[in-house]
């Protein structure tokens, strides 16, 4: 494939998805279209051109072109502050209403499953909702099955307790489907401005998914976040790594900055 037809199919993933992909990003995207080319037959037609003209094709590119590393219990630091404060300050306002959360760009599960599993183990009733563009993934966190790689011996390590019930002895993870079905699943496409997100959501993860956005696409979704779907005084909370990414010049201004010791996260006002 040449550069310019590549360059054609790489705008029209950023299109679909606000995704602009790095370097290394790009280099995965060209190898599956490569692989992919020899699996369909093209009859001498661009890849670019078959693309447009089957449906189902954009969905099969996306969920490859997407980056989905995740695994339980990520970033320790915000559970610990989750189960030590915002979860008892939840369960004394919302009494016995049930805790509204939402994992945006949730990849396959392991972010919602351990919000779910922490909740539960403060007896806190949840409605919990996972939702990515990628159908892939969350076609594996409706199974609720996987591998020792979900489960990392030190980031997480301490919550991993929680895990132990569902674990097999080589550290593999299977949810009965009683657990899979308090996750509830979308697609949901966060760049797009006409799609409908989860309304009156109490706890937002957004983690890791900012970071291939434009600082436009950033401000857009951040503000359809807090005008549609987060409660008054509810939280959100993005990876530390990308908080350099999310300054004022992005924020709604409704959505306060917090710090808690080492953690940052936001609140809406
Ligand atoms: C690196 S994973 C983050 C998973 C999890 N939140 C975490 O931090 O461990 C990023 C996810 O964002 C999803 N994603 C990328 N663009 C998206 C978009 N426009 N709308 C919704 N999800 C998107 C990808 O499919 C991928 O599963």
């Amino acid at each position: 494939m040449d550069e310019k037809e590549f360059s054609e199919i790489i705008a029209l993933i950023s299109q679909q998805t606000g995704i602009i992909p790095r370097e290394s990003h790009r280099a995965g995207i060209m190898n599956f279209i490569e692989k992919r080319k020899k699996e369909i037959s093209l009859n001498g037609l661009p890849y670019s051109a078959y693309l447009r003209l089957n449906k189902g094709e954009m969905n099969i590119l996306l969920n490859a072109a997407t980056v989905n590393e995740t695994y339980f219990f990520r970033e320790e630091s915000q559970f610990s502050l989750l189960k030590d404060k915002i979860f008892p300050e939840f369960r004394a306002k919302l009494g016995s209403k049930p805790l509204r959360i939402w994992s945006a760009a949730s990849s396959s599960g392991e972010e919602i499953y351990s919000l779910y599993l922490l909740a539960q183990s403060l007896s806190i009733k949840t409605e919990c909702v996972a939702s990515d563009i990628n159908t892939a993934v969350l076609e594996k966190c409706a199974k609720g099955e996987y591998t020792p790689n979900s489960v990392k011996s030190v980031d997480g390590a301490k919550f991993q307790h929680l895990l132990a019930k569902y674990q097999k002895t080589d550290k593999s993870v299977v949810f009965p489907e009683e657990i899979c079905n308090q996750i509830e699943r979308r697609q949901i496409n966060l760049s797009f401005v006409a799609e409908s997100f989860p309304r009156n959501v109490n706890l937002i993860f957004i983690r890791n998914v900012f970071i291939y956005f434009t600082v436009e696409m950033r401000r857009q979704i951040l503000k359809k976040i807090v005008d549609e779907s987060l409660t008054d005084g509810g939280y959100l909370f993005v990876s530390m790594s990308e908080l350099p990414a999310l300054d004022s010049s992005v924020l709604p201004k409704n959505l306060e900055k917090v710090c808690d010791g080492k953690v940052f996260y936001f609140k809406k006002i």
